[in-house]
């Protein structure tokens, strides 16, 4: 592997002359991937590296899984899309709510933005209230409402809707309230406030990498119940990762609703709306009345994308798989832990096993602006070293797949111990 890789000629050269800022937009435009194989993806110059990026988060079985290529495969021969209803889309629907405690029926989509903006409307249409309470750092998607505060650049005293792109109108923010995440009493205090008014509380169960307090879900959970407003929970990154069951397993809270996508679709693109049959009720035109929620894309509920969704699940459900995932994160956590108390580098690593990343800051990490007092300049210069040294990440997580190997994980301990080791002596 080079330590400097190359500008990927000719790739990066047109990219630069085609697209805006030479990107899709996801990553720099000089991070060009030619190929994965189970938990490692090469770049255009020919470099490898163990992937925690996994496409941010689709390929948590790893790339070119044999079983989820061959179903996606066995479908390809047989039409690939068809907006009608086909078998897989209900099988799968079928297999989210087998998995997920607060499914009783599901409505695709093709990205989790999608499932996440249509969310909200649902829960505007059934309460048939305006304002959604979301948290600071909260990520939903680019719905002009998800984009409010969630990584606002100056915040002032008080915790308050800010839009986080340009061409967001301006009266997004009177129906949007936003609360401190870890704060059970902002948010029963806030529901008092706009009483009537909230549709739902909409939020990331572990919002980033920053994990719920004990009991907080529980209050949330009680506090929306006893002013009817739902609970939603964006489950875009914990759905079948925490857990199969998802979060809501996991820290065994059951929201009315919540939205899926990376792992469901298998790396293809596909995301679901799932929930109480009550709610879900609302896009069914038999059952709403003027509540009624028009909802049509596309390639919603795509069979390839099902195929390959219902064959990452088949894998995900023997098992030992989460015992393996958690039990591989636990030891990257300690082993970075480790490795940054050895070079005296003041940080922790925070998360939970199977999503995790470091924070260049000592002093507890509850939310969003907790998280601004990490050394982002740092993070930036470990990522790039890491990159040198054959690990490819996220900006701030690490993705933990199933395919990765005991060699792979001694690489990365490795990996962070030398790169560490250069940064103590910066
Ligand atoms: C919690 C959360 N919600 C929603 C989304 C949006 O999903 P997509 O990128 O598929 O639109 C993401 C994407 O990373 C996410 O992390």
């Amino acid at each position: 592997m080079s330590a400097n890789p190359k500008p990927h000629d000719p790739v990066y050269a047109h990219a630069r002359e085609v697209l805006p800022g030479g990107t899709f937009g996801n990553t720099g435009a000089e991070l060009i991937i030619r190929e994965g194989q189970g938990s490692h993806v090469w770049d255009e110059d020919g470099n490898e590296y163990i992937d925690y990026l996994i496409g941010s988060g689709p390929m948590f079985v790893g790339h070119n899984h044999p079983e989820v290529t061959a179903a996606a495969q066995a479908q390809l021969a047989h039409g690939t899309t068809f907006f009608a209803n086909n078998r897989l889309g209900v099988e799968l629907a079928q297999a989210i709510i087998d998995a997920m405690a607060c499914a009783e029926k599901v409505r695709f989509v093709s990205t989790g933005s999608e499932a996440d903006a249509f969310a909200m409307r649902l829960a505007r249409a059934y309460t048939r209230r305006d304002k959604i309470l979301k948290f600071e750092g909260g990520y939903h998607g680019f719905s002009d409402y998800g984009l409010m505060s969630l990584a606002p650049k100056k915040v002032g005293n008080t915790v308050e809707p800010i839009p986080d792109s340009a061409g967001i109108p301006a009266n997004v923010k009177e129906n949007m309230v936003i609360a401190p995440y870890n704060d059970a009493a902002a948010v029963e205090s806030l529901l008092r406030e706009h009483k009537g008014e909230i549709a739902a509380v909409f939020m990331e169960p572990f919002q980033r990498i920053i994990p719920p307090q004990p009991g907080f879900l529980e209050k949330v959970r009680e506090i929306a119940t006893a002013n009817d407003t739902l609970l939603i929970f964006d489950e875009v990154v914990t759905g079948f990762r925490f857990a199969y069951g998802g979060a809501q397993e996991y820290y065994g809270v059951t929201p009315d609703v919540c939205t899926l996508g990376k792992v469901i679709g298998g790396g293809f693109p596909l995301a679901a709306i799932a929930g109480r049959d009550e709610v879900m009720a609302m896009f069914d035109k038999d059952r709403a009345g003027d509540r009624f929620l028009p909802q049509i894309g596309t390639l919603s509920g795509n069979p390839v994308a099902s195929a390959a969704g219902l064959a990452t699940l088949e894998v995900l459900k023997r098992p030992g798989t989460y015992e393996k995932i958690f039990a591989m994160g636990k030891t990257l956590m300690a082993g970075l832990s480790e490795r940054l108390e050895r070079h005296g580098i003041e940080a922790q690593v925070i998360g939970v096993p199977p999503l995790f990343d470091l924070v260049f800051t000592t002093g507890e990490i509850r939310n969003y602006r907790d998280t601004l007092r990490g050394d982002t300049a740092k993070m930036a210069r470990l990522n790039a070293l890491l990159k040198e040294r054959g690990i490819l990440k996220g900006d701030s997580k690490y993705y933990v797949s199933l395919t990765l190997s005991d060699a792979d994980i001694k690489k990365t301990l490795d990996a962070w111990n030398d790169a560490l080791a250069v940064m103590a002596k910066e």
